[in-house]
């Protein structure tokens, strides 16, 4: 047995006694803390926390947190961190004034995403994911969601899918699967989608459930690219192969997506920019979370997605990066809980409660990872030394994760391995 000891620690954030399944509407203003803390892990688990009035003698490595604040490790819940290429020329594009709807009709966005990666070898994609996947664990990401959905063929999904499962084998932190064959209709298929869709049911979901590559299946149902009735014969299908829904909904327009997941008993609808009575009526009646993106929101010029008026009608929000090429060039889960901050008014607590426990529900993790409670896997970060709590999402552009545990060993940034 190996243990680790940090002592002295200013702040133990999100530290339960009775671990919370997922935090909702008024109580997501609620953080329990323990200040003057230590926590001792065995193995890679948490094995106690307290106040230092308790704390044990002696350990195999002890750390000194004077200062500074130990928080559990981020749960992201939606990312697309392998894909070929960036997309730079688009953002140049949009500063020019063109939506991000006119690069797609134009054959640019996902499209031009999946071009780059029928390009490029499975070898080259892995490596460039891994890299990606390090810089965020340097952010303190300590799971992950990851989709496909930049093959949009059968061998090129199955590809993407494959460098996805080799990461959840490699990587130090929990990887979910999302398969997102219906992300676009590819070009060839414009005037005949339902053949796309046909594809996706009879060829690609078979083969991506058959070979069990996917935890989850997600549309992108939302104003030229599916509708709800095409996304819910496939989310139907996923359910025949046992993949539960997560889906994108609500991005630019108030499409349906929304009602049509939570019909189909998605675990998450995600975006939600466009969210208003009606569909926070329907969620409010189902256990169907809403995870929203405002690096997106910030990234594309968008509305931000009412997350006030969401937590005040009950629900659970959730907070994750969309990690991608098109609409979200960044992983760094501080500057999306700085956004949900200052963008959509959240307090600091609820922005943590939103990127840790309800996080890790999004992704069916809560058992093991979410918040510092004893059995959990030690996966967390200490900071920086930080005079407050507001102070991380207050200083949005400094860097306060200063050391990350993993599994219970502190973990190497991959400049000094
Ligand atoms: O979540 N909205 C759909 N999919 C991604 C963007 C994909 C892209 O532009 O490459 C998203 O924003
Ligand atoms: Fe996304």
């Amino acid at each position: 047995m190996s243990s680790l000891l940090i002592r002295n620690i200013k702040t133990l954030v999100q530290a339960e006694n009775q671990p919370r399944q997922v935090v909702k509407g008024a109580d997501m203003a609620t953080l329990p803390v323990v200040h003057d803390a230590f926590i001792l892990i065995e193995n890679d688990r948490i094995a106690a926390f307290g106040p230092m009035s308790g704390c044990p003698e002696r350990a195999d490595t002890v750390l000194d947190a004077s200062g500074r604040m130990v928080f559990p490790s981020w749960c992201d819940s939606h990312t697309h961190i392998v894909f070929a290429a960036s997309r730079e020329e688009e953002f140049v594009d949009r500063i020019r004034g063109l939506t991000y709807e006119e690069i797609a009709r134009r054959g640019g966005g996902i499209l031009n995403s999946a071009r780059r990666l029928q390009e490029v070898s499975e070898e080259h994609l892995f490596d460039n994911a891994w890299q990606r996947l390090q810089e965020v664990i340097g952010y303190g990401t300590g799971a992950i969601e990851i989709k496909s959905g930049y093959g949009l063929s059968l061998e090129s999904e199955l590809k993407m899918l494959r460098v996805i499962r080799r990461l959840k084998e490699t990587s130090p932190i929990p990887v979910k699967a999302t398969f997102l064959g219906a992300h676009a209709v590819p070009a060839e298929y414009r005037d005949r989608r339902n053949e796309y869709i046909a594809l996706i049911i009879h060829k690609m979901l078979p083969r991506v459930a058959g070979e069990g590559l996917a935890d989850y299946c997600d549309v992108f149902c939302d104003k030229g690219f599916f509708t709800p009735e095409e996304t819910e014969q496939i989310l139907k299908a996923g359910w025949r192969y046992g993949l539960k829904p997560k889906i994108h909904a609500n991005e630019l327009g108030y499409t349906g997506g929304v009602q049509v997941g939570v019909a189909n008993h998605a675990i998450s609808v995600d975006h939600l920019e466009y969210t208003g009575d009606a569909e926070i009526a329907v969620l409010t009646k189902s256990d169907t979370l809403p995870t929203l993106l405002p690096s997106c929101a910030f990234f594309l010029g968008i509305p931000y997605a009412p997350a006030r008026k969401m937590m005040d009608a009950g629900l659970p929000v959730v907070l994750a990066t969309d990690y991608n090429p098109g609409s979200s060039p960044s992983g760094k889960m501080p500057f999306v809980i700085a956004l949900a901050c200052i963008k959509m008014k959240m307090l600091p607590e609820e922005a943590i409660n939103a990127a840790t426990v309800n996080g890790a529900k999004a992704m069916e993790l809560e058992a093991g990872y979410g918040s510092i409670a004893v059995g959990k896997m030690a996966n967390l970060f200490i900071s920086a030394p930080i005079p407050s709590l507001a102070y991380l999402p207050y200083a949005f552009g400094s860097n306060i994760v200063e050391t990350v545990v993993l599994r219970g060993k502190v973990w190497e940034p991959p400049s000094r391995q």
